[in-house]
């Protein structure tokens, strides 16, 4: 009979709680977004967030098992993010987690945060090992070989900023609104990608690391030259910059993503298969050109529902699932880790972002 379990999440600004059968069901994915509360701060303040999760932990957790239509006791498992994050939040969680699971006597499993992510297409489309896995958000920008639930080989990463993070400050630098990624997206509709020649980072360096933050102060010093020139921007200017720093990071994306692929291709696997996760997975000139790589390399492209790509606590329950499965009891002792590698052979990356550690 499948299991049930219940997920936790709170390692960045959204609390979330979800019920996930072990047969790969979500009930149940309450998401509370704290965007409001840091808004007027221009970035995720960790201490605001902290309290928040506090705040919102325990009614998250009385919401999802109402909608999944199911109580505490007929829970089989809690899983929660034990890390990599902002420490404060992550704490908040484990703690919460630690007392439901006390006060219950149900098992309690500590989730990696990045497996979460990198594990949602084998719950959404029951991708099976070993993929390639592309994971771009706010904090996080890692390719991966997902060999199993707890069998992760990093090819690769930013060394300082992540996308997500390199298209708020962007927005910022050009007066647009917050969260950078879709605002910035709008206005390069309407630009010319080639009007300014923006670097790509470390794509002259073999290997699959990538650098974004030099990206925005090219960006930042070509919009200084044009305020110096002709006293402000003109809307055709915002699009012009967006596009050909969009154009910039699909670019390096693509091009660092076609590497790993060969590097993935010598696993030899049998259904070969390249997976998109995180916030940035919903750029859509991000995405395409990502799908013309797999096309080119005859991979299928797997992109989960955008609700499952960005945080949620539905992949945290998954993750549960699938070390359950395996007879993982997760990370031992259960503390809230700041950092925590998906793959400690590989050294670690630099640069700890607003989000949080990379990894
Ligand atoms: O995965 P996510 O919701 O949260 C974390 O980072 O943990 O990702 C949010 C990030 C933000 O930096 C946001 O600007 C970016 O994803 N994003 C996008 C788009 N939509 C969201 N970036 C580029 N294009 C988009 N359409
Ligand atoms: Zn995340």
């Amino acid at each position: 009979m499948a299991k049930l379990f219940l997920g936790i999440e709170s390692s960045c600004d959204d609390t979330a709680a979800a019920v996930v059968s072990s047969d790969g069901e979500i009930l149940s994915s309450i998401v509370v977004d704290q965007g409001a509360l840091h808004a007027a701060f221009g970035g995720v303040v960790p201490e605001i967030a902290a309290r928040a999760h506090t705040e919102k932990l325990d009614i998250a957790v009385e919401t999802a098992l109402e909608q999944a239509r199911t109580s505490l006791s007929q829970i089989d498992a809690i899983a929660v993010t034990a890390g990599p994050g902002l420490i404060g939040g992550v704490l908040s969680g484990v703690m919460c987690a630690q007392g439901i699971a006390t006060g219950t006597g149900k098992p309690l499993i500590g989730v990696n945060h990045l497996a979460g992510h990198a594990l949602t297409p084998r719950l959404t489309d029951g991708v099976v090992f070993p993929y390639l896995m592309l994971l771009v958000s706010g904090g996080h920008c890692q390719l991966l070989i997902v060999r199993g639930p707890n069998e992760f080989h990093r090819l690769g990463g930013t060394i300082d900023d992540a996308p997500g993070e390199a298209f708020d400050k962007t927005a910022r630098a050009l007066g647009l609104g917050q969260p950078g990624g879709p605002v910035v997206e709008r206005a390069a509709k309407s630009g010319a990608p080639n009007r300014f020649r923006f670097p790509r980072p470390l794509l002259d360096r073999p290997g699959c690391d990538m650098s974004f933050s030099g990206l925005k102060t090219a960006l930042i010093r070509e919009r200084d030259s044009l305020i110096t020139a002709r006293n402000g921007l003109t809307e055709q200017d915002r699009a012009d910059l967006c596009a050909g720093f969009q154009t910039a990071v699909a670019d390096v994306l693509a091009q660092k993503t076609a590497r790993a692929v060969e590097l993935y291709l010598e696993d030899a696997p049998a259904k070969p298969v390249i997976a998109v996760a995180g916030g940035v997975a919903a750029n859509s000139a991000i995405r395409a050109s990502l799908k013309t790589i797999a096309q080119y390399q005859g991979l299928q492209f797997v992109a989960p529902p955008l609700a499952l790509c960005t945080d949620n606590a539905a992949m945290i329950a998954w993750a549960g699932v699938e070390l359950d499965r395996i007879g993982h009891k997760g990370l031992d002792p259960l503390i809230a880790r700041p950092r925590w590698p998906l793959d400690d052979q590989q050294p670690a990356l630099i640069g700890s972002g607003k989000k949080g550690a990379k990894a």
